[in-house]
């Protein structure tokens, strides 16, 4: 299999990014600064992994919805407010982001916590206005997903969790349900609304829940791994942060090697839950292993 991951990632890219700067108003006016800053971290460079699960989930399916699009760019903006607010001094307090200074030490606080509210409303309104153009009800249950995976019984919940753990003693089954949640729910999500807007069955649907929640978790623990192995040069954000903040992670609790080996398993149960698919999935299939690689 010679699936070319790097070509066909530059090429959603492109039209991510594209769609992403139609989508979000242009900076003006007395409240333009607030855009200016929601679109400074937008366009920072992330890698953009959540919309291309969606792509990639959709077109695993066989999908061909004008609303996907839109699902994706508003996940996008949703994982963007999100870590606009993790950086903050009153959470993780971290310096750079995307290669660049967080969004509060170049526009304050208060402009940042507003870039971020920003971000998650004009994702919903953004969804919102695809849903009432559509007569499946599929952008609507898009919608209800990706509002659980991102509120307290997904990312919030999560990184509520990842507060209160800090310094404390916990075990290996509260990390990977912190992790489930502050990470994998919107990455879960972000494959299961690529796969309910192409109509597809509810078996397959379950299928590619599935292959997220395992991909969600290999993809935070190599999170956990690259803050202790990562440079700034390369991820883009200060590496040592979890220690500094007494964040409990896969390494601190198991080790570097028996991380690397939990995340491999995740990977394998990834894979399998999508084996049955054709090689319209070898795109989730090349996205997956690269998440083992992955040095940002
Ligand atoms: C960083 O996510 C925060 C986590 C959930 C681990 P990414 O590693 O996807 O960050 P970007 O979008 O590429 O900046
Ligand atoms: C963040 O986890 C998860 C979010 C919901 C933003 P981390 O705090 O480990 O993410 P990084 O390392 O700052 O990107
Ligand atoms: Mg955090
Ligand atoms: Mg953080
Ligand atoms: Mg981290």
């Amino acid at each position: 299999m010679d699936f070319d991951l790097k070509a066909y990632v530059a090429e959603k890219r492109k039209i991510i990014d594209e769609a992403l700067d139609r989508y979000l108003p242009p900076v003006g006016g007395m409240e333009g600064r607030v855009v200016e800053a929601a679109r400074y971290s937008l366009f920072a460079g992330g890698k953009r992994l959540r919309p291309i699960l969606s792509i990639a989930a959709h077109e695993a399916c066989g999908g061909s919805s004008k609303a996907l699009l839109p699902v994706a760019c508003a996940l996008e903006m949703i994982h963007t407010y999100s870590l606009i607010h993790d950086d903050l001094p009153a959470m993780d307090n971290d310096d750079f982001r995307r290669g660049k200074p967080t969004n509060h030490k170049v526009f304050g606080e208060a402009v940042a916590i507003l870039a971020g509210d920003l971000l998650l409303t004009y994702a919903f309104e953004l969804m919102a206005e695809h849903a009432l153009e559509d007569k499946s009800g599929s952008v609507i249950r898009a919608i209800y997903v990706i509002a659980k995976a991102s509120g307290l019984r997904g990312m919030v919940g999560g990184q509520m969790i990842d507060l209160v753990c800090e310094g404390q003693e916990v075990d290996l089954a509260t990390v990977e349900y912190m992790h489930a949640r502050k990470t994998g729910a919107l990455i879960t999500a972000s494959v299961q609304v690529g796969a309910i807007l192409s109509g597809t069955s509810e078996s397959q649907i379950e299928q590619m829940g599935r292959y997220g929640r395992h991909l969600g978790l290999a993809f935070q623990i190599t999170d956990d791994l690259l803050d202790i192995t990562g440079s700034l040069q390369e991820m883009g954000k200060t590496p040592g942060s979890d220690i500094r903040k007494g964040k409990r992670t896969y390494p601190l609790l198991v080790g570097i090697e028996e991380s690397k080996r939990m995340a491999k398993e995740h990977v394998k149960s990834a894979l399998s839950a999508i084996s049955d698919y054709d090689e319209k999935a070898d795109p989730l299939r090349a996205i997956a292993k690269y998440v083992l690689e992955r040095s940002k």
